[in-house]
């Protein structure tokens, strides 16, 4: 990137960087320095935008930094997605393709959040999970000196990118391709490590390879909803600490470097009955931290949208590994109807969990603990009674 395109986005860096601040995303003079430091636009010289087409199907459309009026796109405050599945993209035309990302410069505001909630300092080595464009690597470098940073993608090829790019500017960092669930490659040991990809619970190697007194900040998936923690590590390699009030979510750590495997589910079980429910589609729809707590209640049930064969009407479904599900549609006459498929339990849960939430005055998810012990047992729990989940993975 030439000299005159870094003096072009400086204008819109300084832009970006005080909507950020005025925001509370960055929360401290170092962080709001740090990414003054670094041009997003040479970490993201291209991404793909969605747009519908022709044909009404959603489709990826690549877009170029260097492009007329399109450098002010890569300093606002979106996710740029910078790589889609190689297995499931398939070429529009020229320019665009279907597919499932995966790969991404995440939300800046997101970034920010996670970034102040790691509560760094000078003299810190840093591991970061899910190196993608490089351009967090840039900023912990930014902030730290690149001798402190550390960073895995399980994609080769973006790691060699994210090599010259952060050359390009000055920064040589440790990157390795690597599936971060497994830590570091060498076992080194670190102050903090920052997941920007989400992990079903926290794998044995992070608090491992973690200082006691050290901070791990990830997105936990906890199947109907997740969220991003912040959790300290002690010197018995437990891991202790809550939801942030820093919301957001990312995509899921893979064990393939381009592609997701496909998930196997049950056959649905055979409909047995229609209730009427105190609980609608809305209700999970519109609150996240709700959510959330139906992940506490209901582990291994996923949330996913459900099309009617003959009639094209839309619902919302929960759905247990075992086959059985309930659904409360999403539009029309029956908005309080649910049905289930095999065992009523699922929908009990989410009608306990909806008076639970409501009694406790909806809390949100920074109301909420998380806990995983030596052995690998993780509960979560509502700080202010104390009550608890076991939500271990099925
Ligand atoms: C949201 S992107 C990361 C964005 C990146 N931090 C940046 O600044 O551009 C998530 C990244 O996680 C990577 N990833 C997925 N599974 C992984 C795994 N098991 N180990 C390491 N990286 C993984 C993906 O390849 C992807 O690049």
């Amino acid at each position: 990137m030439t000299e005159s395109a870094l003096d072009h986005a400086r204008p819109y860096l300084t832009a970006m960087v005080a909507e950020l601040t005025k925001a509370g995303a960055i929360r401290t003079p170092e962080w709001a320095e740090a990414f003054a430091a670094v041009p997003r636009h040479v970490f993201v010289p291209r991404w793909y935008e969605q747009e519908t087409s022709d044909k009404g199907f959603a489709v990826w459309r690549m877009q170029h930094a260097i492009h007329e009026g399109s450098l002010a796109r890569v300093y606002r405050d979106t996710t740029l997605v910078t790589a889609l599945d190689p297995e499931t993209a398939e070429k529009v035309d020229e320019t665009a393709w279907t597919g499932i990302p995966t790969s991404s410069s995440t939300l800046p505001s997101l970034m920010a959040g996670m970034l102040e909630d790691l509560a760094v300092d000078d003299g810190h080595r840093v591991l970061e999970i899910g190196t993608g464009t490089g351009y967090n690597a840039a900023l912990l470098c930014a902030r730290l000196g690149e001798q402190f940073v550390y960073s895995v993608d399980v994609d080769g090829d973006l790691v060699d990118a994210a090599q010259r790019r952060l050359s390009s500017i000055g920064y040589e960092p440790q990157l390795a391709p690597a599936d971060g669930r497994l830590g570091y490659p060498t076992g080194d040991k670190f102050h903090r490590i920052i997941a920007t990809c989400s992990v079903k619970d926290i794998p044995e190697s992070w608090p491992a390879q973690t200082h006691p007194g050290g901070v791990i900040v990830t997105d936990l998936d906890l199947g109907i909803e997740g969220g991003l923690v912040c959790l300290a590590v002690d010197a018995e390699r437990s891991v202790y600490g809550q939801f942030t009030t820093t919301g957001g979510r990312f995509m899921a750590a893979r064990g393939n470097a381009h592609t997701y495997p496909r998930r196997e589910r049950a056959p649905y079980a055979p409909e047995t009955s229609t209730h009427p429910t105190n609980v609608t589609a809305a209700d999970i729809r519109t609150h996240y931290p709700f959510r959330l707590l139906l992940a506490f209640h209901l582990p291994g049930v996923e949330l996913v949208y459900h099309s009617n064969d003959a009639t094209g009407a839309m619902s919302l479904q929960l759905q247990h590994p075992d086959g059985s599900w309930a659904r409360v549609p999403l539009t029309g006459d029956h908005l309080d109807t649910v049905t289930y498929g095999g065992a009523p339990e699922i929908w009990q849960q989410v009608e306990a969990a909806w008076k639970w939430w409501n009694d406790a005055g909806r809390p949100a998810q920074d109301q909420f603990g998380y806990e995983r012990e030596p052995d690998g047992h993780a509960s979560v729990w509502h700080i202010p009674d104390g009550r608890r989940w076991h939500i271990n993975p099925t």
